[in-house]
């Protein structure tokens, strides 16, 4: 039965090689999740996200033509545990084909989990992981793995070193705070350089290790960098991006025109750094350190956790993508079968005054449109509402590009350090102001019961305008066990303007089903929701658009599409079960 479903979905993948792999007698066998999902009403399982049964984010990475997705896996349930490294690969980073897994915790050093890690490719093109195991002690050590035939495109098989542990906690670090190693990068004397999480004294460090060998480390004098306003620090992720231009680039490149970015999270959030670093020396000055501005960055001011990036040489461009957890509960997980979901794949760049990174859905993902529907120069009058129908609400794609008239006639907001999470509370959809409230609302049920609000709202500040942008979802759901958070996140535009009579301000939102994501202010803030409606489910969810500020303004353009169900069928062989 699993043969045949499968045999069915290869029809649209249109790759002739898999058509082989089959009909070499690969032995095509469902994973848990595909059996216990069958059985289950799955109003929340989404269409087009990356999900196994349970996911937790280890290193992507792009290796001969396939991108290669490893993550946190419980093949023996929808809760944490029997931590082992799941193996899924894409050639298009929408469509998956699940694998065997790659780690099982089975040795001494890993024997209570596989827990985190990064991929790192060789220069010889070797590809390579090193990855934390739980000891027999509960000690968390650094463990090296490779491919078992590096002739074969997929890399199905992992082989783990001799020399594993590679790295045991060196004095003065809990042996409960010493993991997920970054992936590697090459300095100016050829040696290879990692970051490991930590924690000493209670404050978040990122151990630098260096290596010719990737067997032997060295740990270095100081770390790379470390943080007293912070605790402990997980999945440090340190990348370089280009000064100008949205390239990506490959983790080992120096040179001119670059700036590197340094990621830990920390706080249930991916926090991230800009500065400039030194290959000769290692010294890394940052721009604002962490919790230092009155917004620190983040990636994203919603669900979004233990993310990590890594460089497409095919496409020159560095993609960022992370674990997206719950917010029901555990009960639910048991119930639903999974829990846990990646986020859309994303390109990030620096921002053109170089202070912030950029992100936005990788190209790819737009091959999942269908159907669609749009809309060009509507006016939205203050305390208007409209409904954008003719789409698939619960799985959809949008793109708005808003139009604001005289900017100027923005609410005032002059104090500097405002918490925008607070802001969007106070201020929210009921509250009118000038310009703003306006967005959308999302998973919306008919009567409106239900709906999780995106919107903005503009504020002329101190010789600059700037933009609110909200994600409420104090009403998403009628359940009432589910979290309903409110997230905000406050930007700086045009700064040094104290007039403009125009601008656009274009928000993309993937939804689907029980996640949205929303890229707003031209993709300088994202946050990301989860959100379990009772109603607002299926068919019976509906999407509008509104303007609840006094002010009128436009929409210049508005696509919204139905979207297609991503591919993802397993083809992994069963392997022997975890003892
Ligand atoms: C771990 O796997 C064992 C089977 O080997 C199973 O009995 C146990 O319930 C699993 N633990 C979790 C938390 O899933
Ligand atoms: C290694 O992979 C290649 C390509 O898939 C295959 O032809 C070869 O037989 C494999 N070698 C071994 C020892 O499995
Ligand atoms: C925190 O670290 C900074 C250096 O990054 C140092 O100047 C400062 O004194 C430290 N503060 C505390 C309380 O340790
Ligand atoms: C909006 O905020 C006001 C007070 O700030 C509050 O009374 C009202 O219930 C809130 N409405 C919604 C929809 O959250
Ligand atoms: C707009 O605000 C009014 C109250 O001022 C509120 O009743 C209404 O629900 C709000 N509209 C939307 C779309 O939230
Ligand atoms: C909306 O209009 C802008 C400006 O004309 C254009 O750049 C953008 O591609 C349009 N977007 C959609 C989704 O049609």
């Amino acid at each position: 039965m699993y043969l045949k479903l499968s045999m069915e979905v290869y029809g649209l993948l249109v790759l002739p090689f898999f058509y082989l792999l089959i009909s070499n007698g690969a032995e095509v066998v469902a994973f848990k999740n595909h059996e216990l999902l069958s059985e289950v009403s799955q109003p929340y399982r989404t269409a087009y996200h990356f999900q196994p049964l349970k996911n937790w984010m280890n290193g992507p990475m792009y290796y001969k033509g396939v991108y290669h997705f490893f993550y946190q896996y419980n093949p023996y349930g929808a809760l944490w545990g029997n931590i082992s490294w799941g193996h899924s690969i894409s050639y298009d980073l929408i469509n998956w084909l699940l694998l065997d897994i790659a780690l099982i915790p089975d040795q001494p050093y890993d024997i209570n989990g596989c827990w985190s890690g990064s991929a790192t490719i060789s220069p010889n093109g070797e590809p390579m992981i090193l990855y934390t195991g739980s000891d027999t002690n509960k000690h968390q050590v650094q463990n090296l793995a490779f491919p078992k035939n590096i002739s074969d495109p997929l890399l199905t098989e992992w082989v783990k070193s001799s020399h594993n542990p590679l790295l045991s906690p060196p004095k003065g670090i809990d042996t409960s705070s010493y993991r997920d190693p970054s992936t590697a990068w090459m300095g100016t004397d050829g040696e290879w350089r990692v970051v490991i999480g930590s924690e000493i004294d209670h404050h978040g460090f990122a151990i630098l290790y260096k290596s010719k060998d990737f067997i032997e480390w060295s740990r270095s004098s100081k770390p790379l960098h470390f943080s007293n306003k912070t605790m402990m620090w997980e999945c440090p992720d340190f990348y370089p991006v280009s000064v100008h231009g949205k390239n990506g680039l490959d983790t080992s490149v120096q040179g001119k025109n670059i700036k590197h970015v340094l990621k830990a999270s920390f706080l249930g959030s991916d926090y991230y750094i800009v500065g400039i670093y030194d290959p000769k020396t290692d010294q890394f000055d940052v721009d604002i350190d962490f919790m230092d501005s009155k917004t620190s960055l983040r990636y994203d001011y919603g669900k979004f956790y233990a993310s990590k990036s890594f460089y497409d040489g095919e496409k020159k461009r560095r993609i960022l993508w992370s674990w997206i957890s719950e917010g029901d509960g555990e009960t639910d997980d048991i119930k639903k079968g999974w829990s846990g979901l990646q986020s859309i794949p994303r390109s990030i760049w620096l921002s053109e005054n170089g202070d912030q990174l950029v992100q936005w859905p990788v190209k790819e993902l737009e091959k999942l449109r269908t159907q669609k529907v749009q809309y060009e120069n509507i006016e939205l009058k203050g305390g208007s509402v409209f409904e954008i129908s003719g789409i698939t609400a619960s799985q959809a794609d949008i793109e708005i590009t808003f139009s604001l008239l005289n900017l100027d006639k923005a609410e005032l907001l002059t104090a500097e350090a405002v918490d925008p999470q607070l802001l969007c509370t106070q201020k929210n959809v009921s509250v009118s102001g000038s310009l703003g409230p306006f967005g959308l609302l999302i998973l919306a049920s008919k009567d409106l019961t239900e709906h999780t609000a995106v919107f903005f709202r503009v504020f002329r500040g101190t010789n600059k305008f700037r933009l609110l942008m909200c994600a409420d979802q104090s009403r998403s759901s009628l359940r009432s066990e589910v979290e309903k958070p409110t997230y905000g996140v406050l930007l700086d535009i045009d700064p040094h303007q104290e007039k403009i009579s125009l601008r656009s301000l274009v928000l993309l939102l993937p939804i689907d089903h029980s996640i949205i994501e929303s890229f707003g202010g031209d993709g300088l803030a994202c946050i990301t929701s989860r959100v379990y409606p009772k109603l607002a489910i299926d068919e019976q969810a509906r999407l509008y658009a509104f303007n609840n500020g006094t002010r009128s303004l436009s929409i210049l353009n508005l696509s919204a599409w139905s979207m297609k169900k991503a591919q993802i069928v397993p083809i992994g062989k069963r392997r022997k079960p975890i003892k």
